[in-house]
């Protein structure tokens, strides 16, 4: 029960930041104002999913020169870059912020180099984020299964009913 709760948790999390990342990567549908705001939210949602997932971090980087599989390495790998890719992206736009760090008082002046960086970053982000979502396909169609759960009946329970059948004829 405690599993299926906090599988849910991640969830409605994950789908969250999902969304929210897709609006921050085109910044001239939403505006400028909206772009900073909501990625700035959204580390800090980045920040609640890395702590949910403490555990696996500890647990498989203690075992990553020790025994574990070749596909928890390379999990771990891939959950690194995206992390850098992540923090660079997030990292530049602050720097460079036109919206939310003016309201506080902070200016910066226009760098180019920033939002180079900024704009390959986010890019790389994308890419990584897909592998990521891939890597866990299985489970998020799960999910969906358990959220809409099919009406047909299994194979066995079609082969089960026909038995049945026959039986009673
Ligand atoms: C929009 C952004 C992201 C989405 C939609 C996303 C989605 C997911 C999903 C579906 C899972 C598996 C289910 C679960 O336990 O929650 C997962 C696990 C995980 N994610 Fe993310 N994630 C995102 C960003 C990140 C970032 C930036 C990191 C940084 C390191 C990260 C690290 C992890 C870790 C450590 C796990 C658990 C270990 C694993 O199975 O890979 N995720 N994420
Ligand atoms: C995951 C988070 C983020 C993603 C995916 C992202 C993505 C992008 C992209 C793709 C652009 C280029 C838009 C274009 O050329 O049309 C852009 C521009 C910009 N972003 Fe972000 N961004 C993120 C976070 C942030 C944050 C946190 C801030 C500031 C608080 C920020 C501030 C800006 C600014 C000021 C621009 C305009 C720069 C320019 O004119 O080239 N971004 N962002």
């Amino acid at each position: 029960m405690k599993q299926t709760n906090q599988n849910w948790r991640n969830f409605l999390i994950d789908g969250v930041m999902f969304v929210a990342f897709l609006i921050a990567t085109a910044p001239r549908f939403s505006g400028l104002a909206i772009h900073e705001w909501l990625s700035l939210a959204l580390a800090a949602a980045m920040i609640t999913h890395i702590l949910l997932h403490w555990q696996w971090i500890v647990t498989i980087g203690k075992r990553l020169f020790a025994k574990t599989t070749w596909r928890s390495r390379l999990n771990y790998l891939l959950n690194t870059l995206l992390f850098l890719a992540f923090t660079i992206t997030i990292a530049t736009g602050v720097l460079m912020s036109r919206e939310a760090l003016p309201l506080m008082g902070i200016t910066m002046p226009r760098d180019r180099t920033l939002e180079l960086l900024h704009r390959q970053a986010s890019d790389l982000t994308m890419v990584i984020l897909g592998l990521h979502i891939a890597i866990h396909w299985s489970w998020i169609v799960g999910m969906f299964r358990r959220l809409w759960p099919s009406r047909k009946p299994t194979r066995q329970a079609a082969a089960a009913a026909a038995r049945l059948e026959e039986v009673r004829q």
